[in-house]
């Protein structure tokens, strides 16, 4: 009796967690149906975005850049690309008219966490200081004379007010940043002042995004490039947009044709997102909450979490993950690339799983089927956020009219032309689960014969080389 009630108890349990499995998995579904009605959201919104300021949750920014660079610019050029847990330093050579990119040096550097919600002025001086002793250690006297003023492509990756190529104002912190006395000030002026102070002789020649970056190195590359996404820590997406369509600013861009918009597609927002309980108890307890909504379910800063949230409802709903399940309930704990390498475990015993269960989450003694249930959730969250994002780009597409129907750019159909789109972040770049999902996703919403004519390319490095080459097309010493 006692062995039959302990098997009926153990098949409650099983119920209790398959059930949180199902209903979350209904709550993230993305038929196509949906995607579409994303896509055409995302189409409305970013016309709202740019008929005035506020007009929606999508920012639409200026970047003042009407001209991505050609490859003619020559000479050594600095970056600095500040945004995620690292930031980097980078020079780059530039060889001039058919040469390009001769040569790029990297650094990483940590930034430390009391750094990310002190005062601008810690924060700035770190940077510049670092930057200097890279400067120092990279120049070989080569091209630079020591006392020649060095230019700088400021990668700065945070909603930014662009007044000019070159400076603007911060709007607001996003991933987990919080500096607050920054937000409403010229955030290349902050800079400068910091390498002023180190005695660093060095000026921003151009304050961009990361995304930014990004089209500027894959446009260098590759003339059909019109679009470009990052999907990392944080996701954005940029495009070049008709002067003439960017009505809440006639007047003050020349009218050159076409200029880069960065969206901020993190902050996008539509009631048709399969949105649930997890992400909404995620979203209260950060601290931007309401803010951010599209990039909370797709970038790699959250999707370990939102996992870990549903892991956490099942032990708490049944013991199938054994008794020592406490530490599911510290947030953050799971870390995206963790999640990323359960899903992709391709053993038959699920040995990965169990050692990140074990060594990172100390929750031993998970059992075969359990790991399994575990797989599942992190391939919902992953699917569902490749997913959106791929109907976020084919939003795009549709507002230049770059998605096969015709309609927004008048062009009778079947008169296809090719379109690249450039892509750069982690979870695109080297999660190929995720890859695999968001390029099927493209194919599905589009249709075979229309997604033909697309390329999504990676552009590597783009946020930090592409800032470089911004640098140089607008640098004062050309
Ligand atoms: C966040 C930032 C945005 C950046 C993106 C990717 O969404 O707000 O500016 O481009 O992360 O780093």
């Amino acid at each position: 009796a006692v062995l039959v009630g302990r098997r009926v108890q153990n098949r409650r349990k099983w119920r209790r967690a398959v059930e949180v499995l199902r209903e979350f998995e209904e709550g993230c579904a993305t038929s196509i149906g949906r995607l579409g009605q994303v896509v055409d959201a995302m189409a409305v919104e970013m016309h709202a975005g740019l008929a005035s300021d506020g007009g929606s949750k999508l920012k639409m920014l200026l970047t003042f850049i009407d001209n991505l660079p050609d490859g003619n610019a020559k000479g050594t050029y600095y970056a600095l690309d500040l945004g995620g847990t690292n930031f980097r330093v980078l020079r780059v050579r530039l060889g001039g008219k058919g040469s390009m990119i001769i040569s790029h040096q990297v650094e990483y550097h940590p930034i430390p966490q009391e750094l990310m919600s002190g005062t601008s002025e810690d924060l700035f001086d770190y940077i510049a200081m670092t930057l200097k002793q890279f400067v120092e250690r990279a120049d070989d006297g080569s091209e630079q004379k020591a006392d020649e003023k060095k230019e700088l492509g400021f990668t700065f990756s945070f909603p930014v007010r662009q007044m000019s190529v070159s400076s603007g104002i911060l709007v607001k912190w996003t991933k987990g940043f919080s500096v607050e006395d920054a937000v409403g000030k010229d955030i290349a002026q902050c800079l400068e002042e910091a390498m002023t102070k180190a005695g660093l002789n060095m000026q921003v020649a151009a304050l961009v995004n990361d995304i930014v970056g990004t089209l500027a190195l894959c446009h260098y590359y590759d003339k059909d490039t019109v679009a470009a996404v990052i999907i990392g820590t944080g996701t954005n997406a940029c495009y070049v947009e008709r002067t003439d369509a960017i009505i809440k600013c006639q007047g003050l861009l020349k009218n050159s044709g076409g200029t880069v918009v960065n969206m901020e597609w993190g902050n996008f927002w539509s009631s048709h997102l399969p949105r649930t309980s997890y992400d909404i108890a995620l979203d209260d307890e950060s601290p931007n909450s309401n803010d951010q909504g599209f990039e909370k379910m797709i970038s790699g800063m959250y999707l370990g979490e939102i996992t870990r949230r549903v892991l956490y409802r099942m032990a708490q709903e049944s013991d199938i993950f054994g008794d020592g399940a406490y530490n599911l309930s510290i947030r953050f704990i799971l870390r995206t690339p963790s999640m990323a390498a359960m899903h992709e475990d391709d053993s038959p015993d699920l040995r990965e799983v169990r050692r990140i269960l074990t060594e990172t989450l100390q929750v031993p003694h998970v059992s075969l089927r359990a790991r399994r249930l575990i797989v599942r959730v992190c391939d919902i969250v992953t699917r569902r956020a490749a997913r959106l994002a791929a109907a976020g780009i084919v939003g795009i597409l549709k507002k230049i009219g770059r998605d096969g129907s015709g309609v927004a750019s008048g062009r009778a159909k079947g008169t296809p032309r090719r379109t690249v789109v450039a892509i750069e972040g982690a979870l695109y770049v080297n999660y190929s689960m995720f890859r695999e999902y968001l390029n099927e996703a493209v194919v599905e919403i589009l249709g075979e014969e229309a997604a033909q004519n697309v390329v999504l390319r990676v552009s590597e490095d783009g946020s930090g080389i592409g800032a470089a080459l911004l640098a140089a097309a607008h640098s004062s010493n050309r």
